[in-house]
């Protein structure tokens, strides 16, 4: 099993063609379909982990409901933001959380 998302052209789950966005993440492009969430188009472009912890123990998403808080990023200027629950707008900037950055 893979993170990687599949095209929609060769997902059989979902014929019609995806509405792309790009969303900013710590300053590199990275492309998704409208719909996802932001940790949604992490995993979508591989990326498994974007928040460490005060120790410095890699974290994302761990629940992928709201529960954990594993996966918090910042988003637009706004810290804390879980990003197992937050929608991706078109041209969103995300900034990843550090442990000694991030607040209770
Ligand atoms: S993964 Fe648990 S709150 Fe987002």
């Amino acid at each position: 099993m893979t993170s990687y998302r599949l095209p929609a052209e060769l997902d059989p789950a979902r014929p019609a063609a995806d509405s792309p966005l790009t969303i900013r993440v710590d300053g590199e492009p990275v492309t998704g379909a409208a719909g996802q969430t932001i940790a949604g188009v992490l995993l979508g472009a591989g990326r498994r982990q974007w928040r460490t912890t005060a120790d410095g123990a890699p974290r994302g998403v761990f629940c992928g409901i709201g529960v954990c808080f594993d996966c918090l990023v910042e988003v637009n200027g706004l810290r804390d933001v879980r990003a197992c629950l937050r929608r991706a707008q078109d041209g969103d900037v995300v900034a990843r959380q550090g442990g000694s950055e991030a607040t209770a």
